[in-house]
């Protein structure tokens, strides 16, 4: 609702208070816990009882920041936009013309139009709280009324929290061992995560928050924020001398890359906030948002060749692997790297993309018949913005590569970036993938990225394309899309370096990382999951000696690590014996028994005391069957680990709850606490509460157990 002073948008369990009075951009006074139907005479006592003393400046009486903070208004924190018109038209002052509320579909949205009449610029703004979720969203459109160009510098969004979030918590992190948490108290000054390299990045954030002191994942108040953005972006935590506290995010732009002709504008991407009572909750809200946006069927499990054969591609080895992988139930088999014409390594060859004719003489037709006749869906690998200078395509248009002035810089992983802002360049790329994604009804493309952009210069000229990039990709994507109905896309990016909610408009998974360790998996997955549901996640099963750390792990826990997101087997099935073939059966056919559970349901962890244990679980909605895993990380200081509680139950339904062991090795001894035996019936508050004693474990070592209301 709406009235003069203040807007409540109220959706999924949140409530945003919206004071809009004295024509000033939108100051948010409430984002969070549902404040229920609210009065006209209770919007205005919000904004009487929200609002400090006015004073002589709102210098020296800080007023609460707006969604869009300026300078002329006295605001001397990060501002929120920056431009000019040369030298001019920097010092921008919006005053609000006319707001309104609509009751959309998806959730209740203000819109908000400003003018800066003195500058010629016009504003409009969009807030949206989300009815399948309760996120909030907002954006922002800069349009250039004026005669001469407005160059943007940035655009920033703003969400304010309170006194109450002292302590930040962002992700760090690098290849194969993406998304490390780090936290720390929300001290006075910015707190920024910027991306720089055309892309999120392995080391991105992803999300940036800040809650109560200590919030973990089943308690303590928190906020977070994300851009939907696929390219440069910052994420900063400010607080002011004022004690002002507001996560903000917006696009970096490069000089000169979005200059406002008479007429033209600037929109900013998806700025979302999310909040809870612990981090589940947060979480919770991001995997009902995409799961409302776009609902996936059953995910079938995949096989991906890429650590059983790299680039050692055959007809013979791949039908035989694809036919060991429908022996134990493989749905869909990817074929990675390496099936391009001269791609034998990776030093050559990207950007030509039609079958290499030496190794594959009849095409990949014969493997895709067979991969059909043996009931699986089929997906190829490209990395369609990249290009290897030893390659037909940058031999015949090198002006097609980026370049900012100085040649195509530096190489990375011996490849270069192809500017799809290149009419030619973007009309090629998706000629070649059209082409074949038709010929053989590609199901799904495994889409890879994995040189940041250093250098992305439009030819002649050099002017940035970062920008135009992420939009073409998009763009692509979104073509590809439309022409092919059916097709599903993997967001890769030598692992986690492209995960967002923009390229999840047109994604259907991430691939979280390159490292099919286990150890690393439980929490690269753990902290993923702050964004990305289960059933988006790639979660393979690797090789027993994990191809990237050396560590060597049993098949059970690689298996264990791998049922609860999109189930996958990278490991050589080739080489695996008999025995190690039926225990990979039967943890498939457990995955597939529990996809519907692990993948539409809520997932939670337990906030344990000891720091080598590790409790996650999948809820389903209704809850009456859960799945939990308790895993030790490395060797416990407390001995025995004692009772843990299993979270997310109904406090009023009655489980019962048993240790499954789809591998078939039961781990039950008579050294085990007396209930894993045989099971337990107790109700969900006494689980929760109480709690059960856990079993023995050694490091680097889960146990299931699964929980059915009675
Ligand atoms: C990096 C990806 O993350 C891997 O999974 C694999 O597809 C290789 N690229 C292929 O070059």
């Amino acid at each position: 609702m709406i009235d003069g002073s203040a807007a409540h948008l109220r959706a999924g369990g949140t409530s945003l208070v919206i004071a809009l009075g004295d024509r000033r951009l939108p100051r948010i006074l409430h984002w969070g816990e549902d404040l229920g139907a609210l009065s006209t005479d209770d919007l205005g006592g919000i904004v009487r009882t929200a609002l400090p003393a006015v004073g002589d400046s709102p210098v020296t009486y800080p007023q609460p920041v707006p969604v869009l903070p300026q300078l002329a208004e006295g605001w001397l924190g990060r501002p929120g936009i920056t431009g000019d018109s040369d030298g001019r038209r920097w010092a921008s002052r919006f005053l609000v013309v006319e707001h309104r509320v609509d009751e959309e579909a998806d959730g209740p949205a203000l819109r908000v139009l400003a003018r800066d009449d003195a500058y010629g610029l016009d504003l409009a703004l969009e807030l949206q709280v989300l009815r399948a979720s309760g996120l909030v969203r907002q954006r922002a459109e800069l349009v250039n009324r004026g005669v001469e160009p407005f160059r943007v510098g940035g655009v920033e969004l703003s969400l304010p929290v309170p006194h109450e979030a002292a302590e930040l918590l962002d992700l760090t992190g690098r290849w194969s061992l993406e998304r490390v948490p780090q936290r720390h108290s929300f001290h006075v000054g910015e707190w920024v995560r910027a991306s720089r390299g055309g892309k999120p990045g392995l080391e991105h954030t992803m999300l940036l928050a800040a809650g109560a002191p200590g919030f973990g994942f089943r308690s303590g108040r928190v906020w977070a924020t994300h851009l939907a953005w696929s390219g440069n972006q910052v994420l900063v935590a400010e607080r002011t001398p004022a004690d002002t506290r507001h996560l903000v995010a917006g696009e970096s732009l490069l000089p000169g890359e979005v200059v406002l002709e008479r007429d033209a504008s600037y929109r900013t991407p998806w700025q979302y906030g999310s909040w809870g009572d612990g981090l589940d909750e947060l979480a919770a809200r991001f995997h009902r948002h995409l799961r409302a946006a776009r609902p996936l069927g059953p995910r079938p499990v995949v096989l991906n060749t890429w650590e059983a054969v790299y680039f050692r591609h055959d007809l013979a080895t791949l039908t035989a692997l694809a036919e060991r992988g429908a022996e134990v139930g493989v749905e869909r088999f990817v074929v990675d790297d390496g099936w391009f014409t001269g791609r034998r390594d990776d030093t050559t060859s990207l950007g030509d993309w039609e079958v290499d004719a030496e190794v594959w003489p009849d095409g990949l037709q014969p493997l895709v018949e067979r991969v059909r006749e043996l009931g699986m869906d089929f997906g190829l690998w490209f990395e369609p913005e990249m290009v290897s200078r030893d390659s037909a395509l940058a031999r015949a248009h090198p002006d097609w590569l980026f370049d900012a002035g100085h040649g195509p810089g530096l190489p990375s992983r011996h490849q270069h970036v192809l500017d799809l802002a290149h009419p030619d360049a973007y009309a090629h790329v998706l000629d070649r993938m059209s082409t074949l994604i038709a010929a053989l009804h590609v199901d799904y493309v495994k889409w890879d990225h994995n040189r940041y952009l250093l250098d992305a210069g439009h030819t002649p000229g050099g002017r940035p394309g970062m920008r135009r990039q992420t939009q073409q990709v998009y763009r692509l994507m979104s073509e590809l899309r439309e022409r092919h109905p059916w097709l599903e896309i993997e967001s890769c990016a030598s692992g986690g370096g492209r995960i967002d909610l923009g390229v999840l408009e047109f994604a259907d998974r991430v691939w979280p990382s390159d490292c099919n360790d286990p150890h690393e998996r439980l929490e690269i997955q753990r902290w993923t999951g702050l964004l990305v549901p289960p059933e988006r996640q790639g979660t393979h099963l690797g090789a027993a000696e994990s191809h990237t750390t050396h560590r060597v792990h049993p098949l059970d826990y690689r298996a264990e690590k791998a049922i609860w997101g999109h189930l996958g087997i990278e490991v050589d099935l080739l080489a695996a014996g008999a025995g190690e073939l039926a225990r990979i059966g039967g943890w498939i056919a457990f995955h597939k028994a529990h996809r519907e559970l692990l993948h539409h349901g809520v997932v939670v962890h337990a906030d344990l005391v000891e720091p080598a244990a590790r409790l996650e679980g999948v809820v389903a909605e209704d809850s009456r069957e859960a799945l939990f895993a308790l895993s030790l990380v490395e060797r416990p200081r407390t001995w025995p680990l004692g009772r843990v509680g299993l979270p997310g139950l109904d406090d009023d339904m009655v489980y019962e709850v048993r240790v499954v062991a789809p591998g078939g090795e039961a781990h039950i001894t008579a050294t085990q606490p007396p209930w894993i035996a045989d099971g337990v019936r107790l109700p969900g508050r006494v689980l929760r509460t109480v709690g059960l004693e856990s079993p023995r474990l050694d490091a680097d070592r889960s146990m299931l157990f699964h929980a059915v209301a009675v």
